[in-house]
């Protein structure tokens, strides 16, 4: 089947007992067995939910994988694939990623003494000669908020030769644009909270596997673990995914509108969306994915200059997250990338007056518009 009709029917069949075209939502914690070892493949519900299993039927077939697992964020789904590592085993993780994920390695997993390793993933060739042994390579691309590409097939096959896996965290561009796993990835990771629900209104997180054993240990964490998707975040999530191809099409053309209309601006000094030409990531992102997306930086030379810009936008707010309808625009090095040191922030360029857009779908004309009338003050 093509990708929307995935979309709106992957994982889900009419209800059984009913005829509901759409996938209930089971909240129950339990479910009534007949007798002792007697039930219906459903025990308790942090083990098996039917409106969670739909989803992760759906997210799957989305990612072109051979299953899926839902956790209760983002974070909590990057924790459960975490726990694929031991103690004494190495990461490597590409330097721009999300300030969690970065707070995540660096604070958590160091005190099970895992050792991780930043390095710029941009450039595989690089890569390859600074890497070292590892047992997963973690990455995003394009990244938080810089908007570097990784070479995702490149990098499936500097991690496979060590014997290690590849994961990336595909939040940013979606399935719709880019499908890792089809590249040679071993593990997909999605904040779910941002485009696949779309609607601003659920925290949640999926990890997408291609092996069997991948998968039973991602279900033995969600269970033995516990931090599991809810009933009705999932059902959100489902009907999220039903209008992913009709939103994301949306935001690359906003997107796209934005990006050319920054890039114009005398105040503006850099623009960074891999869809330029002229951006060093552009041909690498062109190959493994077919569209540039709606996540768009810039760098307004200072914190004061961002800081009169974010205060002057109307329709564009101000706020954490990114990848539901309505536009938000955000100040990585205060909000999403706090995580990161002063230090480690001017070393990657996540400087005071980076502005981050993640363009929503409304009228392009007035989102133009708001962020016209707010350079003005700048
Ligand atoms: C790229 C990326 N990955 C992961 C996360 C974490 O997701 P969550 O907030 O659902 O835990 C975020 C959150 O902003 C993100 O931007």
């Amino acid at each position: 089947m093509g990708f929307a009709t995935d979309c709106i029917h992957a994982g889900q069949e009419p209800d059984p007992s009913t005829g509901a075209i759409i996938t209930p939502i089971f909240q129950t914690s339990t479910y009534v067995q007949e007798g002792i070892g007697q039930h219906k493949g459903y025990e308790y519900a942090r083990t098996q939910n039917p409106t969670r299993r739909a989803l992760e039927k759906n997210l799957a077939a989305l990612e072109k994988g051979s299953d899926a697992y839902c956790y209760a964020s983002g974070m909590a789904a990057t924790h459960a694939v975490l726990s694929l590592v031991k103690a004494g085993q190495r990461v490597v993780v590409s330097d721009n990623v999300y300030g969690g994920t970065h707070r995540l390695f660096t604070k958590v997993l160091s005190r099970y003494a895992v050792e991780s390793a930043f390095l710029d993933a941009s450039d595989a060739a690089a890569l390859e000669r600074s890497a070292g042994e590892f047992a997963l390579l973690w990455i995003e691309t394009p990244t938080n908020p810089l908007m570097k590409v990784c070479d995702i097939a490149a990098l499936a096959a500097l991690a496979h030769r060590r014997g290690a896996l590849l994961a990336v965290d595909n939040t940013f561009m979606s399935p719709f644009f880019q499908r890792p796993l089809e590249l040679g990835a071993d593990i997909v990771v999605h904040s779910t909270t941002k485009f696949l629900n779309g609607h601003s209104d659920s925290v949640g997180g999926v990890a997408v596997v291609r092996c069997e054993e991948h998968a039973r240990w991602l279900q033995f964490v969600q269970n033995a673990a516990g931090a599991i998707l809810s009933p009705f975040d999932s059902w959100l999530v489902l009907r999220g995914t039903k209008t992913l191809a009709l939103r994301m099409e949306r935001h690359e053309h906003n997107g796209r509108r934005v990006a050319a209309f920054l890039r114009e601006q005398g105040k503006v000094r850099r623009v960074y969306w891999p869809g330029f030409p002229d951006h060093p990531g552009h041909d690498v992102h062109r190959r493994q994915a077919s569209g540039f997306g709606a996540m768009i930086a810039f760098d307004l030379g200072s914190l004061e200059a961002a800081r009169r810009l974010l205060a002057k936008v109307r329709l564009c707010s101000l706020g954490e997250s990114l990848g539901g309808i309505e536009t938000l625009i955000s100040h990585p090095a205060t909000m999403t990338h706090a995580g990161y040191s002063a230090a480690e922030r001017e070393a990657l360029g996540i400087v005071d007056g980076l502005v981050r857009i993640s363009v929503g779908c409304e009228d392009a004309d007035d989102l133009v518009a708001d962020l016209g009338s707010a350079l003005e003050a700048v």
